[in-house]
């Protein structure tokens, strides 16, 4: 195949990538498009519509997801890609954006270039797939492959908020989240474009990851419950202040990071403290906080730790602390076979590459478990992501939507793609 043909029309995608950043919520600060929030809902309809202007089938299925459907010569298991555009709170405008309207313009070019695929292509805007309240995150592509359960749905925020209850306030039937969709029968493969979010690429002067594993990620939402008290009144010495039981736990979390034996993180990212005013002693309060790494071994045993260490320092103020852990992801290994593939295709396009893993959670963690799944990472400019400075060339999201195209072509082709 003629790779030039498929080549992306990049102004067209960069106007794209910016008129869906415009879909935000302007009381939020940054690019914020929330899973569950009214900007959400009308970016995904200015999505759908692009779909269907690029010639695919657009279903909503009841995972939430959005899948565009090109129908492939000879049909038979779909061949996927596709990404998320919810963000994260001030987040950027590429994260998960570059994946699916990539994937959008590889279908235009296909069909404007007459380029009939053998399998059909689905096009798919996972629901949510950043972080959200619930100690969730990926809601779409772990429903859409059935590793959403009904305890999920049950799960509840630092509010008490319920996630069931959330997604029926968007209009989504919670069960039918629970049901088999597209992503049960056979799929042909999966590969996911994505910005890197780190600075991997940049500092090395390369064009293109090919990603080799995701991550393994481990979070917790935990409730520390003391008692208020007078701030004035009570004594250093006679208070059970959740705040400083929580805060002990935030360093907690940080050296558990920093003591593990290869590259992994630890992140406390948020603390809801109540009742909030500067002359109380804090009676309750809730953390949340993820551990990452590809090393399987370390990950496995950051719940026995980190629980006992946490129980330790709260019970040193008098305080009762309650963790509530959620696993979004075992260390998922990328197929050999869509790296390879992958790789070939910046190749032929002349682009240098190279492969690493993902610090980053993705919706391919997810597919993986269904299918040989693969992704592509172009530059984020200074390593910046999930900030409202995450950048990425216009240059290289175009270069990006090629290798996707080569790399959607070349699976295409294969009769039957490994898993390993
Ligand atoms: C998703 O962007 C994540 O890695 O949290
Ligand atoms: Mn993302
Ligand atoms: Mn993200």
């Amino acid at each position: 195949m003629d790779l030039d043909r498929l080549a992306p029309d990049a102004a067209r995608l960069w106007a794209d990538v910016h008129e869906l950043a415009e879909l935000r919520d302007g009381a939020e600060p940054g690019w914020t498009r929330r899973v569950f929030s009214e900007p959400y809902r009308a970016a995904r309809d200015w999505v759908a519509a692009r779909m269907r202007d690029a010639g695919l089938a657009v279903t909503a299925d009841p995972a939430g997801n959005l899948v565009g459907r090109l129908p492939g010569r000879h049909g038979g298991p779909p061949l996927v890609t596709g990404s998320h555009t919810d963000t994260v709170r001030g987040g950027g405008r590429f994260d998960g954006v570059v994946g699916v309207l990539g994937a959008i313009e590889v279908a235009r070019r296909l069909r404007e270039t007459g380029t009939r695929l053998d399998h059909d292509l689905l096009v798919v805007d996972f629901l949510g797939e950043e972080a959200n309240p619930y100690s969730g995150t990926c809601l779409g592509s772990q429903a859409a492959c059935g590793v959403l359960s009904a305890a999920d749905l049950d799960r509840t925020d630092a509010r008490g908020a319920r996630l069931g209850d959330a997604v029926a306030g968007f209009g989504l039937d919670p069960s039918a989240m629970l049901a088999p969709t597209w992503a049960a029968g056979p799929l042909h493969g999966y590969v996911e474009l994505h910005v890197e979010q780190g600075a991997t690429l940049e500092r090395a002067g390369v064009g293109v990851g090919v990603v080799t594993a995701i991550v393994g990620i481990e979070r917790f939402l935990a409730r520390f419950t003391g008692r208020s008290d007078h701030a004035g009144t009570r004594a250093m010495d006679d208070r059970r202040d959740a705040l400083v039981a929580a805060a002990k736990a935030v360093l907690a979390v940080e050296r558990e990071g920093c003591g593990a034996p290869v590259h992994a993180v630890a992140t406390a990212g948020n603390l809801l403290v109540e009742p909030g005013a500067d002359n109380v002693v804090p009676g309750s309060t809730v953390l949340s906080a993820e551990f990452r790494s590809v090393d399987a071994g370390w990950l496995s045993g950051v719940r026995g730790r980190v629980t006992a260490e946490i129980a330790r320092l709260a019970a040193e103020n008098g305080v009762e602390a309650v963790l509530d852990w959620a696993a979004d992801n075992d260390v998922v290994p990328m197929a050999a076979s869509v790296q390879n593939l992958a790789g070939q295709a910046a190749d032929a396009l002349g682009l240098t590459w190279m492969a690493f893993p993902s610090g980053a959670g993705h919706d391919a963690a997810h597919l993986a478990a269904r299918c040989p799944a693969g992704m592509i990472f172009i530059p984020s400019r200074d390593g910046r992501s999930h900030c409202p400075e995450e950048w990425t060339d216009r240059a290289d999201v175009a270069a990006g939507a090629h290798v996707l195209a080569a790399t959607l072509t070349r699976m295409d082709a294969a009769p039957a793609l490994t898993a390993g």
